[in-house]
């Protein structure tokens, strides 16, 4: 199969990038993060989750960053919402799409939003009816899709399973998710052809963590399958919570490199991004974790 000429990215660095800083982030370091990477090209951006507080500090502010958003027209804003609570917060920020996150492990389910995955699917289902009649786009994550931190290696099979039961309840596309970034190539396609039983292919995406320096073969191990979505995070920012030593989502400088090299459309201005994400890791004390951007800011400095 030729790769997809275009691919769209979801950066998703102010929300899966900064959920885990245990240092805090203020409200307007996010709302700037977001504005460059609308500036960078991004037509899409997960902004924040509106989840438990005492789970999650780093994202208590989401009604302060969603209100102080500059919005761009043509830009999709996303948010978490984990229940009908989480749901009637966001509502009120009028974000495009919000996203319910399940996973293909029980143990992870339940470490990371107290519920079995069953009871998870029964939360969401309001969620998704409420949102749909709302007119808002809806979008699931599938964590722990090739390997959980509790239970380990996961079967396809059980991928497949949550791909179909997010289908049943109307949710309209979901993320095939490498939480603590284990995959490889074959692996992570063995995800995606589960879920691919579900939903057709423009309806897929690749989120993969980069823990194990996998996620830009594992990106283009779904290339090869026809996907054009993928999360990634500006700066390598990231990891979750409740996958303890997970590291952040491959770097979005990474992949749009990868993407640009292999002729594939993604609307993204690399420079601007690497801006971006210096800027966000500066904030944070830091150098950006992406190769991509430091080798373009050290041919900068040079
Ligand atoms: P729970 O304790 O089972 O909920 O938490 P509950 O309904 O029993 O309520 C307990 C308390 O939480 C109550 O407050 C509720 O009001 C409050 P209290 O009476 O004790 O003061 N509460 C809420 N507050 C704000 N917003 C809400 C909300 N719901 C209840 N929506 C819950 C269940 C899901 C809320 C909790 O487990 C939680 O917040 N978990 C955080 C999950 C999370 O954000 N994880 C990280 C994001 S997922 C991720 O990173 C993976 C992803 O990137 C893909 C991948 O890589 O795999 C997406
Ligand atoms: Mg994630």
């Amino acid at each position: 199969m030729p790769l997809p000429t275009r691919v769209r990215i979801i950066d998703v660095g102010p929300r899966d990038g900064l959920q885990n800083e245990k240092q805090p982030v203020p409200a307007a370091a996010k709302i700037e993060l977001v504005a460059r990477l609308q500036a960078a090209g991004l037509r899409e951006i997960e902004v924040t989750s509106y989840v438990s507080p005492k789970w999650v500090p780093q994202m208590a502010d989401n009604h302060e960053v969603m209100s102080g958003i500059a919005r761009a027209p043509g830009v999709r804003y996303s948010v978490l919402t984990p229940n009908m609570k989480g749901f009637e917060a966001a509502a009120r920020d009028r974000p495009d799409e919000i996203l319910v996150f399940g996973a293909a492990s029980e143990a992870f389910s339940q470490k990371n939003i107290n519920c079995s995955i069953a009871e998870s699917i029964e939360r969401f289902a309001p969620v998704v009816q409420a949102a749909r009649a709302a007119g808002i786009a809806v979008r699931g994550s599938i964590s722990c899709s090739v390997g959980c931190p509790y239970e380990g290696e996961i079967a396809p099979a059980k991928v497949g399973h949550v791909a179909g039961l997010m289908k049943a309840i109307g949710v309209e596309r979901v993320d095939v998710a490498d939480t603590i970034g284990v995959g490889t190539p074959r692996k992570v396609q063995k995800a995606i052809e589960a879920t691919l039983g579900h939903y057709d292919v423009d309806h897929v995406s690749g989120h993969f963590h980069d823990t194990y320096g996998q996620a830009l073969a594992n990106t283009y191990a779904a290339l090869e399958l026809g996907v054009w979505n993928f999360q990634s995070s500006v700066a390598g920012l990231g990891g979750c919570p409740y996958a303890k030593g997970a590291t952040g989502n491959v770097a979005t400088e990474d992949v749009v490199y990868l993407l640009d090299g292999l002729g594939i459309d993604t609307g993204i201005d690399l420079n601007k991004l690497v801006d971006a994400g210096a800027c966000i890791s500066e904030q944070l004390g830091r150098k950006p974790n992406s190769r991509v951007a430091t080798a373009i800011l050290n041919k900068r400095a040079g």
